[in-house]
């Protein structure tokens, strides 16, 4: 049995779809077990960057099964786009692309609440695609699965459900037999499209483990945006933390074998919320740019600040993280000097474990250690001993202050730009 979980550790963006590109070459089975189309895993396919929204990031190597699990929030339209797009490069799925039967589905109502909400309430900066409504009526068991989109009976008896429950919401924004109407008239081009893809994605992820097959589970955002252990209300509303895999693909925590962090140079996030290292000045706008920092899904300029200590120590806790990759290095070589969060300040009191007092994260200051800049090239480096001395202590550093170790560091957006500080690791 050979299974990985490779997770964000800040706000996401950490470059998950790179790493799990990179490493899908040794796996048989690559899995999505929670999110959306919020997600934007960008690699580099044909030397152009590619994005995924939904469906994992090994789909490039043809012999490769990948799964879209129960934990997952699916919007047909997006993920037909999405499969158009893959056929047009000529990247066949059919017969190694599943989805669960248990994945809940978003609809266009969705959306439109995602959008009232965000106008109306506490502004999340949501990426609108409908993800926090499509997991609210989850929870509310009131939500329609792929499985009871399959049955149009069902469907239809549980979209006027649906429809009823929401007219006070909707009802000033759309005119609610209009949006039944274009539900409808899209239904049979979705449900044949999506038919063929619906499976039991749990059953076939323990037949593929008792065969010994290698599972790669590839999350999206990250954990300071998970339900529970993120930046709450700022968060996505699902889990990408390691214990998200069992819920969302339904499998036990014994079969789990590795986690694997990724985990930026620097910090970065998307949307609103408390960020304690963000930065206003040039450097904030050097990282931006060098970085190339705008959201792969939404095309937001990302908010950009220094490493923070703080909160990889938590998601090194709540993940159980014992081995991490570092992106975006090379990003930082022209940097004079470098900051590292090791605490945080509030009202003299210093917190070296992440707070969930919403004040505290919002009004602490960050407590920094300063460290010269690299003074050399990172990018193109293809050893460990090759980096220019300062960036090896920067590494050494965050070691010593995260309690994990980094054994892989990427270079470059490539997926072949990575060096394996540690050799001996078998991935999977
Ligand atoms: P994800 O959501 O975690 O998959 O990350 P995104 O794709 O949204 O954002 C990461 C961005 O950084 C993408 O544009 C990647 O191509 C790029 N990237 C990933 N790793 C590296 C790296 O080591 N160096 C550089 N320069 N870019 C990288
Ligand atoms: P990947 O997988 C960065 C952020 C949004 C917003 C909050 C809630 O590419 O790392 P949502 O639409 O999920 O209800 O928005 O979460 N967010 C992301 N930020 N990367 C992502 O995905 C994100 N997915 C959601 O910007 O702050
Ligand atoms: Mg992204």
């Amino acid at each position: 049995m050979s299974t990985l979980i490779v997770l964000g550790t800040q706000w996401g963006d950490e470059g998950k779809g790179k790493v799990v590109h990179y490493l899908s070459k040794q796996a048989d089975y690559i899995v999505r077990y929670q999110g959306g189309n919020n997600a934007g895993h960008t690699l580099i396919f044909e030397d152009k960057p590619f994005v995924l929204h939904l469906i994992p990031s090994g789909i490039l190597f043809p012999e490769k099964y990948c799964l879209i699990t129960n934990g997952v929030v699916v919007d047909l339209k997006s993920l037909k786009r999405e499969v158009d797009v893959l056929a047009k490069k000529k990247i066949v799925i059919k017969n190694r692309f599943f989805i669960s039967e248990q994945a809940h589905i978003i609809l266009p109502y969705h959306k439109i609440i995602d959008g009232i909400l965000e106008d109306r309430n506490i502004k999340i900066g949501t990426t609108r695609k409908g993800i926090g409504p499509a997991y609210a009526d989850k929870v509310k068991r009131i939500g329609i699965r792929t499985v009871d989109y399959l049955e149009r009976d069902v469907f239809e008896d549980l979209l006027e459900k649906n429809l009823i429950e929401k007219v006070a919401v909707l009802k000033d924004k759309v005119d609610i037999t209009d949006l039944k109407k274009k539900i409808l008239e899209d239904y049979n081009e979705l449900s044949e499209f999506v038919r063929p893809f619906i499976a039991n994605t749990s059953f076939m992820i323990e037949r593929a483990i008792s065969d010994n097959k290698r599972i790669l589970f590839e999350s999206a955002q990250g954990t300071l945006l998970d339900l529970d252990f993120g930046t709450y209300p700022f968060v996505t509303s699902s889990n990408p933390i390691a214990g998200g895999v069992c819920s969302g693909a339904g499998v036990g925590p014994t079969r789990i074998n590795n986690v694997l962090g990724v985990m930026k140079a620097y910090t970065t996030r998307v949307g609103e919320g408390p960020f304690t290292t963000e930065l206003f000045d040039e450097v904030g706008d050097y990282l931006r740019e060098r970085g190339g920092e705008y959201g792969a899904t939404t095309g937001r300029p990302r908010r950009c600040g220094w490493f923070d200590s703080v909160i990889i120590r938590h998601s090194v806790r709540v993940n159980d993280i014992k081995h991490l990759i570092l992106t975006k290095l090379d990003c930082m070589e022209d940097l004079d000097k470098i900051k590292i969060c090791v605490a945080y300040k509030y009202k003299n009191k210093i917190y070296k474990e992440f707070p969930a007092s919403r004040t505290i994260q919002k009004y602490a200051k960050p407590v920094y250690e300063e460290m010269p800049g690299f003074n050399g090239k990172v990018k193109g480096v293809i050893n460990f001993e090759s980096l220019p001395t300062n960036a090896q202590r920067y590494i050494k550093r965050l070691e010593e202050l995260i309690g994990a170790s980094i054994d892989l560091v990427s270079v470059g957006r490539k997926r072949e730009e990575i060096i394996e500080v540690n050799k001996d690791i078998n991935w999977l």
